[in-house]
């Protein structure tokens, strides 16, 4: 039987939990701190379940989460150059937290830091809300995010909204680190992507303005592919990354719900199709993990998102919200089993 309710720690005197949502064979659990993902229960081949996420087993574990694992990041996933952007006419700075720019929007203090207000609690779904003040973060807007984790028969859905009295900016990801046989490394695990172009970065992993076609690269994950295989290439961006750390651009982006990669681990036979209105994905190989339970290499980030810094690319689909008009992307990661 699932507990579906857990305290999880006490955050500045206030305690959090751990809400576990279940659907058939699949359960989640979730911390209220940073709206966390911090456990995915898939079946495998052999009907047995596997946590096939990272997590740690008390919320004091995320309390200086720079690996954002598991966590909701928003309003701005990602890279913003030099933390500055300008919109209608006015320049915002955002704090510089990663070499001479702005990842994940802010740390500490952004959404994988806060805790969020349940909205609604039910078996196989659960809604979460933050709300932030003009210019917290130094964004734009008094604006409400409100984000909800629901399980099927499919899998598990992340739907995104938000409403802002201010344009804004708004490109939300979560921060999981997929590992599909639960353990290990992900190098084995095979990866395809579908999209023919990729973002390439700079040394300090903001995209450079370049799109660049995968073919004949080490980024071509056209064909499903063993995440490893290209993975020591003698190719500056992998050094740049120390692995992928990179965003690719969906092929065909419409708005509408697409599949933009698939992820399968041969041992387990279990299959991840990430799908999303988004335009993209910025797969991270773990390649700064390190501590006691996970090291390089041991979880695959699927990111769906915008293009990092799209705000200030001409050539890239903006994030930008209008005042007052609400905003939603959808994310579902739909598990399957695979017989190799
Ligand atoms: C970034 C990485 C970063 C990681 C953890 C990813 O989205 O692209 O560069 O190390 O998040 O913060």
């Amino acid at each position: 039987m699932i507990k579906m309710l857990e305290p999880f720690g006490v955050i500045d005197d206030t305690p959090v939990y751990l809400y576990t949502i279940s659907y058939g064979n699949y359960s989640a659990s979730i911390c209220n701190f940073g709206a966390t993902l911090i456990r995915l229960f898939v079946p495998d081949k052999n009907g047995n379940p596997v946590n096939v996420v990272c997590g740690y087993d008390s919320v004091e574990a995320y309390i200086l989460n720079d690996s954002y694992m598991g966590a909701i990041v928003l309003p701005s996933a990602n890279r913003i150059r030099k933390g500055q952007f300008t919109l209608n006419g006015k320049t915002y700075q955002l704090r510089i937290n990663n070499g001479p720019n702005n990842l994940h929007s802010s740390l500490p203090g952004g959404s994988a830091q806060r805790i969020w207000r349940l909205v609604n609690y039910g078996e196989s779904e659960l809604t979460l809300q933050l709300e932030y003040g003009d210019g917290d973060l130094g964004f734009p807007g008094i604006r409400v995010f409100t984000v909800t984790y629901a399980l099927s028969e499919e899998g598990l859905t992340i739907s995104y909204s938000a409403v802002s009295d201010q344009d804004t900016l708004f490109n939300p990801t979560n921060h999981s680190y997929f590992n599909l046989k639960g353990h290990g490394t992900i190098l084995d695990h095979i990866l395809q992507i579908n999209a023919h172009y990729f973002t390439p970065n700079d040394a300090d992993s903001c995209p450079t303005g370049e799109i660049r076609a995968v073919e004949n690269t080490p980024f071509d994950f056209t064909q499903p592919k063993p995440i490893g295989q290209d993975i020591n290439q003698d190719d500056i961006q992998l050094v740049y990354g120390n692995g992928y750390d990179h965003n690719w651009m969906i092929d065909d982006f419409d708005g509408s719900l697409k599949t933009i990669a698939v992820l399968y681990c041969e041992e387990t036979g279990i299959q991840c199709e990430t799908l999303t209105s988004m335009p993209g994905i910025q797969v991270y190989t773990a390649n700064y993990l390190g501590n006691e339970k996970y090291s390089k290499n041991a979880a695959v980030c699927l990111e769906t998102q915008f293009t990092p810094d799209s705000i200030n690319l001409d050539n890239q689909v903006k994030p930008i919200i209008k005042a007052g008009v609400p905003a939603s992307h959808v994310t579902v990661y739909r598990f399957s089993v695979k017989e190799s």
